[in-house]
C-alpha cells in the first residue's frame, strides 16, 4: 500500500488521529457555462476525470482554466451545467462531508510570518486532526520528502526560490490527505530545470498516494511529462482529451498549433 497509509489511520480506529484513509473522487461535468459581465469564460464545457488519474488541461492565458478549477472547488457558482463529484452535485454539503479536497493556487499563496512546517501542518491542527505533535510532526517530515524538501521544516517561506514555495504550497495540499488535488500552474515563472524538478515532486506524489489530480498548465511539456490525460481548453469548451500520445497525433488545427507554437518558442531550452 502507499507510504502514507502507515500516518493515516482508519477512521476510528485509533484516539490519536481522525484521519480518513483518501478514496480518489470521479468527476463529471456537463454543459457548464460561466460568463462574467457579458464576457463568456466557459461555454458548455465537458468533462470526465477518471478516480486516481492525473488531468491535465492546457490552453491559452486567458483561456478559462483557472475559472474551471474555481468551479470544480466550489469557489465559482456555475450559470448552467453541471459538476459532479463521485454522483453528488459539488454545491451539495454532503460533498465537503465525504471529501478533502486541496488546491494549489497559482501564487503558492503560503503565509510569509509562519515557517515550512507551520505552513503545512496549519490544516492539520485547525482541523484537530492529529492531537500529538509527532503526528503533525511526521506528516510534515513526509510530505516535505515526497516534494523533495527534506529538512526544509523551519525555513522561513520568504528564503525560499518560487519553485520551492510550490512544492511547499503542494507538500501543504498532501498533508490534507485530499481526495482531489488541483494545481494550478506549477510550473509559470519558473526555469526548465525548476519545472523539471516540480513534474517530478507531481509525478511522486502518485507513487505514494492515491489521489485524483487535476493540473492545469500552458507547459505542454510538463503536460506530457506528468498527464495521464490531457485535455485541451479553448475558447471556453474542451476540444480535445487524450493520452499524451494521441494529443501529440491530433488532426485538430488549434491543438497542433498549441502544441507546436509552443515547442518552438522552446527551441534551444531544456526540454523536460
Ligand atoms: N472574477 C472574475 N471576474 C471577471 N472576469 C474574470 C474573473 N475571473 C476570471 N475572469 C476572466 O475570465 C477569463 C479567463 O480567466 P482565467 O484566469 O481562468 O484564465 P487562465 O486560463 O487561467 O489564464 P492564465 O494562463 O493566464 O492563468 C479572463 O478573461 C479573465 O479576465
Ligand atoms: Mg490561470
Amino acid at each position: 500500500m502507499s507510504a502514507r497509509t502507515d500516518i493515516v489511520d482508519e477512521e476510528g480506529s485509533d484516539t490519536k488521529s481522525s484521519f480518513k484513509r483518501n478514496t480518489p473522487v470521479a468527476i463529471k461535468i456537463t454543459k457548464l457555462d460561466k460568463s462574467f459581465r457579458g464576457n463568456q469564460v466557459l461555454r458548455n464545457l465537458n468533462m470526465d476525470v477518471k478516480p486516481g488519474e492525473t488531468l491535465v488541461v492546457i490552453g491559452k492565458t486567458g483561456s478559462g482554466k483557472s475559472v474551471l478549477l474555481r468551479h470544480i472547488i466550489g469557489l465559482e457558482k456555475p450559470d448552467s451545467g453541471e459538476i459532479l463529484i463521485n454522483g453528488m452535485d459539488v454545491e451539495d454539503p454532503e460533498v465537503r462531508k465525504k471529501h478533502r479536497f486541496a488546491m494549489v493556487f497559482q501564487s503558492s499563496a503560503l503565509f510569509n510570518s509562519i515557517t515550512v512546517a507551520e505552513n503545512i501542518s496549519l490544516y492539520l491542527r485547525e482541523h484537530r486532526v492529529f492531537q500529538d505533535e509527532n503526528g503533525i510532526r511526521q506528516i510534515v517530515s513526509n510530505t516535505l520528502s515526497i516534494v523533495g524538501l527534506e529538512g526544509k521544516e523551519d525555513i522561513m517561506p520568504s528564503e525560499l526560490s518560487g519553485g520551492m514555495k510550490k512544492r511547499v504550497a503542494i507538500a501543504r495540499a498532501l498533508a490534507m490527505n485530499p481526495d482531489l488535488i488541483l494545481i494550478d500552474e506549477p510550473t509559470s515563472e519558473l526555469d526548465p530545470m525548476m519545472a523539471r524538478t516540480i513534474g517530478d515532486a507531481i509525478l511522486n506524489l502518485r507513487k505514494h498516494v492515491e489521489v485524483t489530480q487535476i493540473v492545469v498548465t500552458h507547459d505542454i511539456d510538463l503536460a506530457h511529462y506528468i498527464a495521464d490525460r490531457i485535455a485541451v481548453l479553448d475558447e471556453g469548451r474542451i476540444i480535445e482529451v487524450g493520452t499524451p500520445k494521441e494529443i501529440d497525433r491530433s488532426t485538430n488545427p488549434i491543438v497542433r498549433n498549441f502544441i507546436t507554437t509552443q515547442f518552438e518558442r522552446e527551441e534551444g531550452g531544456t526540454r523536460l
